[in-house]
């Protein structure tokens, strides 16, 4: 984008970070369009945002509410929101999500091991798609067998959020979500008739003094982790991989220190952040960064840009693996923090702790053409190990 090119929006092109600098020096909140959201670029002013959620409110859905469905926590207030994740959030902890290391680093060897050395391939078809995928199903108990139509649902899903949000679904993500509705319906039902170890297995039985989860809510929390746990996953995964290509000497020092592998994480969730930007609405009239903006509007913290800001992170541009303090906002701050970060950074860690073990290289086949900063990160990513 031209810097002269007063107040434009950053290009979903190559490269958005140029754009968000530029937001982030002359215009640190810009509204898209007559009556369109209003961007957020700088730290400080997501920060806030993300940690006042009285003034900022996640309800920012404008489908009618018996349209809506249950609520997901994603996209509720206090009280629901509290409500739902308190009854969640013990499977999130971290010894429960300790209990699935193993099974990750056996899902993500036996990817890499059926990766070809020295020829060109898709990262995403081959490991950041489907580890993720993988990792959830198994929460959710969905067997083998399952897994391809189960990931086929969730791209349908994902692919259309923002129209479940704001606008009419389009007739296949509806059909997606009531196929997969009724699976884990059915899923559920057994789970009542046999109770099961898994996550789903856990919801179901889970009772705190604010009562169970009904049907819709357990529902409704499947289709979050799949919204919220995939494509952010994937794209951590690829960022990774652009990293070992941008900065090859990562993967020696990650083989030579494998102890690096969290802090490479933590910066890579930074550097390239895999959830790029979010939604809240106002609910009273607001002045962000000497801007005013009027009560029941959209803002959207862009979070890539506040991981770039120059006001809080030395040298932002430049990767660095050790990087501490790194008080990125990757995974979100404040009562909607990312219920997955354990199970997320634990993902993120063993792919990079195994590709630095088993590889000299990574690099990208087309660096020039392949993107960076949608939500989620590139749909195709063709590399080469070596
Ligand atoms: C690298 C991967 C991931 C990234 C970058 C990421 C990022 C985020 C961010 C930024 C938020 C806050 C959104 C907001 O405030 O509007 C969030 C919330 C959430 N994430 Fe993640 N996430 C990742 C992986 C996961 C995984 C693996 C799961 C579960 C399996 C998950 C489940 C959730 C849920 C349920 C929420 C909503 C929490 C709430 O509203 O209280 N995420 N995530």
């Amino acid at each position: 984008m031209s810097e002269t090119t007063e107040q434009s929006e950053p290009q979903a092109d190559v490269n958005p970070y140029q754009g968000f600098k530029f937001l982030r020096d002359h215009a640190p909140v810009t509204q898209l369009e007559a009556d369109g959201p209003w961007q957020v670029a700088r730290h400080a002013d997501v920060h806030a945002i993300l940690r006042d959620h009285e003034t900022y409110s996640s309800e920012v859905s404008i489908r009618p509410p018996e349209e809506r469905g249950a609520p997901s926590m994603l996209f509720s207030d206090p009280p629901v929101h509290h409500r739902l994740r308190r009854l969640v959030s013990v499977a999130f902890k971290p010894s429960q999500i300790a209990k699935q290391e193993q099974q990750i680093r056996q899902r993500c060897g036996d990817l890499l091991d059926a990766m070809p050395k020295d020829t060109e391939l898709d990262l995403v078809q081959a490991l950041a798609a489907p580890l993720p995928v993988m990792v959830i199903a198994e929460m959710l108990g969905v067997e083998d067998g399952d897994m391809a139509t189960f990931k086929a649902w969730s791209d349908e899903i994902f692919s259309n959020i923002g129209e479940i949000l704001f606008g009419t679904p389009s007739p296949e993500s509806e059909r997606a979500a009531e196929e997969m509705n009724a699976y884990f319906l059915q899923r559920i039902n057994d789970i009542r008739r046999a109770p099961k170890d898994h996550l789903l297995g856990q919801l179901v039985e889970t009772e705190t003094e604010d009562g169970k989860l009904d049907d819709e809510e357990l529902l409704s929390f499947c289709r979050l982790l799949l919204i919220a746990g995939n494509e952010t996953t994937t794209g951590l995964i690829t960022a990774s991989a652009r990293i070992f290509h941008e900065e090859p000497q990562t993967l020696g020092q990650l083989k030579e220190q494998p102890e690096l592998a969290g802090s490479f994480v933590e910066e890579a969730l930074r550097f390239y952040s895999p959830f790029s930007a979010t939604v809240r609405r106002t609910s009273k009239d607001v002045e962000i960064a000497g801007q005013r903006i009027g009560a029941g509007e959209l803002v959207v913290p862009l979070i890539a840009s506040a991981n770039r800001d120059e006001r809080v992170f030395e040298a932002a541009d430049t990767f660095r693996i050790d990087r501490n303090p790194n008080q990125h906002l990757g995974l979100g701050f404040g009562i909607h923090v990312c219920l997955g970060a354990h199970l997320a950074r634990l993902e993120g860690k063993i792919v990079v702790e195994q590709m630095a073990q088993r590889y000299n290289s990574v690099s990208l086949a087309n660096p020039q053409t392949a993107t960076v900063g949608d939500l989620g990160g590139p749909k195709v990513l063709p590399i080469i190990v070596a």
